[in-house]
């Protein structure tokens, strides 16, 4: 196995969000990367409230001053850095986090959390 090249560190929009898939543990999962500067985090686009994703339109997602996340169903808010929901009828839950790393400007997603199969940015 090897780790897998997620997309571009730069595809992330400062203070925004970029949906995309990958396969984990063999199975196509929709990812959300979210990002702060020179920071980036990757979770699970799933909402802990009723577990779908959390945009309405492919590849649309609202944050808000560059440090949260909102759901578009029902308003939930979660933090950049560690995916809590702060706020919203989830309130107290948290995304599932992917943890990734960031080398030569390109995002990776370690081996240990995936499959070797290709990802669909
Ligand atoms: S599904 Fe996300 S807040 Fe309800």
């Amino acid at each position: 196995m090897a780790d897998i090249r997620l997309c571009a560190f730069d595809q992330v929009p400062d203070g925004g969000a970029l949906g995309f898939e990958a396969t984990l543990r063999g199975q196509a999962t929709a990812l959300i990367a979210v990002r702060r500067g020179t920071q980036v985090w990757v979770y699970r686009n799933r909402c802990p409230h009723f577990s779908i994703p959390l945009n309405y339109q492919p590849g649309l997602f609202s944050t808000y001053q560059t440090r949260l996340l909102m759901c578009a169903h029902h308003g939930a808010m979660f933090r950049f850095e560690d995916g809590h929901c702060i706020d919203g009828p989830c309130e107290g839950a948290s995304l599932d986090s992917v943890p990734v790393y960031e080398q030569d400007g390109v995002l990776w997603l370690a081996e240990v959390h995936n499959a070797p199969e290709q990802v669909h940015p």
